[in-house]
């Protein structure tokens, strides 16, 4: 058996700090095997895919912005300030651009329900989205001075997924109800007698080289039907630069759609925020849908220099009504200023995986921590995981290394330190900060 798990199930530290191993002391599995190569020659047998799609050609040039009055029914010019004060029902993409302020009003439905919709506002004034209004779109993408989402808003990407990236097979083959992938891979629920449970799943894991700048769709899940696809929706994408403020009270969806009893469910997609300062205590989530088989979490990433409040933030699978302890794989959590990664199953309780492959080293990460039942693996049979900081594994999560078909892997793992704790503390937050309320870095 090739693969060397680290769940310290034996272990049962109560301390809240142990260090294992110190810099520059190497782990290694086996230390006969150095000519593996880093992905070795049938990898792409294994995997039946590309993890890293070469990059997509450059967007084409915008079109000319889209005019308050006369395109969405709002008062005002985008140069000025435009308010949007009765519903909007698009049916194709738009591009909004100007020096002013856009104002969505309280309970306004600005929505365009179709597959792969896309809305971009990029102004150089603030933004709003009032009490109780919503987005409702493929994409939405913005650039504002300030954006403040208001209690009750929400801009839902739910399930409205277009095409993820060519090369990539989040969405399952057969006919199995399986979960689609993403940031994590989707749940299977067939058994393989032949097999481990994790190694069985649904729709593979993909775009893992833009886990930082996230901007991939979440893919469909699979159908229990030849006939009729129940597979749920992918999650859509959402990307925010916000100069200054960003005051979030309501909620950031790109989570995979449902599939029901008979189709897997869609895998999340992807939320980038970037902002100087965030407050609020409103939702981001990129989960996997429920389904059959439930679909992998998506990937976030925050990039916020300044941080108040906790925003719930959730990235993990979807339920799997087929199999229950089996649910979609945890996705990825990003934190560019803490430089961390998070992969949290939020307690979903599963055996599908969710894959890390190569670490960047300069800079290098300064912490992993995987927990609440998040599972990762580095499938490949030489690895070598090195942070600045701790890698931590918390709540039962898992860390695995090399390939269950291979009679051996290598790996090194180099951390400052080592930290693991099974039982979780009580009252312990899913995105615990670098920073604390009120120690901000200003
Ligand atoms: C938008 O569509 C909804 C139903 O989908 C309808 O009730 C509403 O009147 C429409 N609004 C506009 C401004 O066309
Ligand atoms: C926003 O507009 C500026 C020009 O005003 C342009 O350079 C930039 O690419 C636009 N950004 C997006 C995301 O559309
Ligand atoms: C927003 O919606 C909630 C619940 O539906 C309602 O109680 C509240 O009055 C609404 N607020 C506004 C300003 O419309
Ligand atoms: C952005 O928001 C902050 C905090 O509410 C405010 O102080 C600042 O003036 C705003 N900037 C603009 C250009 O409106
Ligand atoms: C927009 O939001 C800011 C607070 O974030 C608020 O001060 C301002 O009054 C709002 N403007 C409108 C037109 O709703
Ligand atoms: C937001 O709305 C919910 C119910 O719709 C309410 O429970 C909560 O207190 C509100 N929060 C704020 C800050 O207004
Ligand atoms: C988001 O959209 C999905 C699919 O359209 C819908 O089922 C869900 O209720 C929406 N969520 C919110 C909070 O509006
Ligand atoms: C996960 O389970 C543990 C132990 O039951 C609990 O303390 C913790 O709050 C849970 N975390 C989440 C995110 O549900």
């Amino acid at each position: 058996m090739a693969r060397i798990q680290f769940n310290f199930a034996f272990i049962h530290f109560l301390t809240t700090t142990i260090t294992l191993t110190t810099y520059p002391r190497v782990l290694s599995s086996d230390s006969e095997s150095d000519s593996f190569p880093i992905i070795d020659f049938d990898s792409n047998l294994l995997f039946h895919q590309d993890y890293s799609p070469p990059s997509p050609p450059p967007p084409p040039p915008h079109p000319p912005s889209s005019s308050c009055t006369d395109d969405l029914g709002g008062i005002g010019l985008i140069d000025t300030a435009c308010q949007i004060v009765t519903d909007v029902n698009l049916t194709r993409d738009v591009y909004i651009e100007g020096k002013g302020n856009f104002y969505i009003h309280p309970g306004v439905r600005f929505h365009c329900p179709n597959f792969g919709c896309s809305i971009t506002i990029n102004i150089s004034g603030n933004f709003n989205l009032s009490v109780n209004s919503s987005i409702l779109t493929g994409t939405f993408e913005l650039v504002a001075n300030n954006a403040s989402f208001f209690n009750g808003s929400v801009v839902n990407t739910t399930g409205l997924a277009g095409d993820p990236p060519p090369q990539t097979s989040g969405t399952p083959q057969g006919l199995e109800g399986a979960g689609g992938g993403h940031g994590g891979r989707g749940a299977c629920c067939l058994l393989d007698k032949e097999k481990l449970p994790e190694d069985v799943w649904g729709g593979d894991a993909y775009s893992w080289s833009s886990l930082q700048e996230p901007c991939s769709y979440g893919s469909k899940g699979g159908s229990t039907s030849k006939e009729v696809d129940y597979g749920g929706g992918g999650g859509g994408r959402v990307k925010m630069t916000v100069k200054e403020y960003l005051v979030l009270d309501g909620a950031i969806l790109a989570d995979g759609g449902h599939g029901g009893a008979k189709g897997g469910g869609g895998s999340g997609g992807s939320i980038h925020l970037k902002a100087y300062k965030m407050t609020g205590g409103g939702r981001i989530s990129a989960c996997g849908g429920n389904g059959f088989a439930g679909g992998g979490g998506g990937r976030i990433s925050v990039d916020i220099f300044s941080r108040h409040d906790d925003p719930q933030i959730f990235v993990h699978g979807g339920n799997s009504l087929g199999c229950p302890k089996n649910a979609g794989g945890a996705g990825t959590l990003y934190d560019a200023v803490a430089r961390s990664l998070t992969v949290s199953n939020h307690n979903m309780s599963t055996d599908t995986d969710t894959l890390l492959l190569e670490f960047p080293y300069q800079p290098l990460w300064t912490n992993i921590y995987v927990r609440n039942h998040g599972r990762a693996t580095v499938p490949l049979l030489w690895s070598r995981v090195q942070v600045q900081g701790q890698i931590s594994l918390l709540c039962s999560g898992v860390l695995s290394f090399g390939l269950a078909h291979y009679a051996s892997s290598e790996f090194e793992l180099l951390a400052e330190e080592l930290f693991n704790e099974r039982l979780c503390n009580q009252g312990y937050k899913e995105w615990k900060g670098e920073r604390k309320k009120g120690e901000n870095i200003e």
